[in-house]
């Protein structure tokens, strides 16, 4: 793949310029995502446009709130949620062009943020996310219908080959949901996992030790988009350099979740497709609505274990 495939056709639709060409895939790429189940971009975002949300994140994690959650018996932030509520320059980059559109043009519909993190993989601290898939996790506890949703990873900090980079298992998408158990005592977050014997017969069909796992690396401001039935992982950080990095989770909006089995700030329930901001928004000041500025409304750590349309129909 080039280094960067949008650069001849990177255009903004914006909020009110839909008439604008959008962004293209091509159709080699749309095949390849197919096969595979993911994409790299390299230095999709350019340094300033990295550094702008990288100046952000202390701020986001100096915060004592349940949205952010810290590494077991540490103090380092493992994952922080729903920055796109909080802090402007996440708030930009939840309605950005070069994320949105190539994730709207393969699950062709407007969309909506399933999800937003915000996670640290600290030097020294950060630990592992044990192999997984995240649909398994909205199907069983969001009750999300189907697979019609994209993971989209955004390097904050580089990414290389000691600091715990993502890794996949390409193809296993094609597997749908496999089976998976609740994990909550490995790491401070609880997660559906995949057993090693699974994980291991996925390998061996994905090819072993030629290309059965792989792992994107590369520069700050760097971007996956990866299938929602993808199972990945990622090993603990040893190094010396954080590997900060942004998770959004793009939901088709007619595939909305149907219960609040789970705070809103992990699984959130606006379901109004994402208008886009301009493509120069990371560097530029432009009107952004962050409901959460001044703080997380008791409403958002409400939950149910009873659908929400049910609940509408006995109210
Ligand atoms: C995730 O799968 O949600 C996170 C994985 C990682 O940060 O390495
Ligand atoms: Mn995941």
């Amino acid at each position: 793949m080039s280094e960067n495939p949008f650069a001849a056709t990177r255009r903004c639709t914006g909020a009110n310029l839909n008439s604008e060409p959008a962004m293209q895939l091509t159709p080699e790429q749309i095949a390849q995502f197919d096969r595979d189940g993911y994409l790299f971009f390299p230095r999709q975002f350019s340094p300033e446009e990295t550094q702008a949300l990288l100046d952000a994140v202390p701020e986001l994690y100096a915060k004592r709130d349940a949205f952010n959650v810290r590494e077991k018996g540490r103090d380092a932030v493992r994952t922080n949620f729903a920055a796109h509520m909080v802090s402007k320059p996440f708030g930009k980059l939840g309605r950005h062009p070069r994320m949105i559109e190539p994730v709207e043009m393969l699950l062709g519909e407007k969309l909506y943020m399933h999800q937003f993190k915000v996670n640290g993989k600290m030097a020294f601290e950060g630990d592992v996310w044990q192999w997984h898939q995240d649909y398994g996790t909205w199907l069983n506890d969001d009750m999300m219908p189907t697979e019609r949703a994209m993971n989209v990873a955004i390097f904050l900090d580089d990414v290389n080959e000691h600091n715990g980079p993502l890794m996949f298992i390409p193809g296993s998408h094609k597997r749908g949901v496999v089976a998976a158990k609740h994990d909550l005592s490995t790491t401070s977050y609880p997660l559906w996992t995949v057993d090693n014997e699974l994980i291991t017969s996925l390998v061996e069909r994905a090819g072993g030790k030629n290309g059965g796992i792989v792992s994107p690396k590369g520069p700050a401001g760097s971007m996956i988009l990866f299938h929602s039935c993808l199972v990945h992982a990622s090993t603990s950080n040893l190094s010396p350099w954080n590997r900060v990095a942004v998770y959004l989770s793009l939901c088709a909006v007619s595939n909305h979740i149907r219960r609040h089995k789970r705070p809103e700030y992990i699984a959130h329930r606006d379901f109004t497709p994402i208008e886009c901001l301009p493509d120069d928004c990371l560097l530029q000041d432009y009107p952004v609505d962050l409901p959460w500025k001044d703080g997380m409304p008791g409403s958002a750590l409400q939950t149910s274990t009873v659908p929400f349309d049910a609940q509408k129909a006995a109210a």
